[in-house]
This record gives structure tokens, sequence and C-alpha cells, in this order.
């Protein structure tokens, strides 16, 4: 119990850490936060900046999010503790402690996580998101559409995470309530 404690609070803490906002500091971008949507995350990195700042932005994340949940794994603790772990992780990116509460969407930390405990269901979802963005260029587009897969393709292909995905699923929509209104009324910018 207290390795459960201290994991899922040492998750929350790495997911606190915006890598975005390093990232952009060390490039000399604009703050992400500052301009495109605003949002910290690795889509608008790569409107501050290209693709590379992106890329490492987008790793960077996934690895704060893979990391404890791998570290749950190595304890010995159960799919369930483990799943919460991954949501502490995620918890973190979206209402980070550093940043006064304000944080991101949490796509690429789930990412992350998800890999850890369910990388089949995972990486038909990067598949999903990937073939998305491929065809409309628009980032929250490919994540809501992986995101809302992960509980059917959870469900059937690794039946015991799915309270994990449906929890995230849950949480990823909310946090992209603003890309839904913009998707639906034709005005969402995309990359
Ligand atoms: O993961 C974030 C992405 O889905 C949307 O980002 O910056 O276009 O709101 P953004």
């Amino acid at each position: 119990p207290i390795v459960t404690v201290l994991l899922c609070f040492g998750a929350y803490l790495a997911g606190s850490v915006l890598f975005a906002v390093p990232v952009c500091r060390a490039w000399q971008l604009p703050d992400p936060r500052a301009l495109g949507s605003g949002n910290p995350g690795a889509t608008n990195v790569y409107r501050a900046g290209g693709w590379k700042p992106a890329l490492i932005t987008l790793a960077l994340d996934a690895f704060k999010g893979w990391l404890p949940v791998w570290l749950a794994h190595l304890a010995g603790l159960s799919i369930l503790v483990q799943a919460m772990v991954a949501l502490c992780a995620v918890t973190g990116h979206m209402i980070p402690l550093f940043y006064r509460f304000k944080g991101g969407k949490g796509v690429a930390t789930a990412l992350g996580a998800g890999l850890a405990l369910a990388p089949v269901t995972t990486l038909i979802m990067a598949g999903i998101w990937l073939v998305i963005m491929w065809r409309w260029r628009i980032s929250a587009l490919a994540s809501l559409i992986a995101i809302a897969s992960g509980p059917v393709i959870s469900a059937l292909l690794e039946p015991d995470t799915l309270p994990l995905f449906g929890l995230l699923t849950l949480l990823i929509v909310v946090r992209h309530r603003n890309n839904l209104i913009r998707l639906a009324q034709g005005r969402e910018t995309g990359l």
C-alpha cells in the first residue's frame, strides 16, 4: 500500500511536468501557452517550432506516463493499481501542481501509460491516430477518434484494462470540449 501511494503521488508529480514548456524554452520558441490553441502539448509545440521540438515533447510527455506504470508493474502491483497510477500521471498533466493546475489534454501521457499497461490496444489506437492525422491533419480529431476507440479495442483484446480506457476516454474527451465545439462548427484549425 505504501508503494501504491508513493507511485500514485510520484506519477502525479511526473505528470505535472509539462514538457512543452521547457522544450520550447530550450528551442528559444514562444511559450506554447501563449500561441495557437494555447495548449501545452506536442501539437501546439509543432505550431510554435515544427517537428523536432514537437516529437521531443511527445516523447517526454509519453515517457512520464510510461515510467510510473512500468515501475508499478515491476513492483508486482495489480493491473487495477497500475491503471490507477496511469490515471494519476494523466491527471498530473491535466491539472499540474507546477503550473497553477492549468495543464494539457493528456493524449501523449495516456499514450505512454497505455504502452506500459496495454501495448496492443495502445499501438492500434496510435495507428488509428496516424491514419486520421494523415487523412485530415487535425490532431484533435485524430486524438478524439483514437481515444474513443480505446474502450472497444481494450474490451476485445486486453479486457483487464477496460476500466482504464473507459476513464481515459472520459477525461480526454472532457479536456477536448472546446476542440469538439470547433469541430462541430467546422472551425478546428488542426496543425
Ligand atoms: O492532444 C492535443 C490535441 O488533441 C489537440 O491539441 O493544440 O489542437 O488543441 P490542440
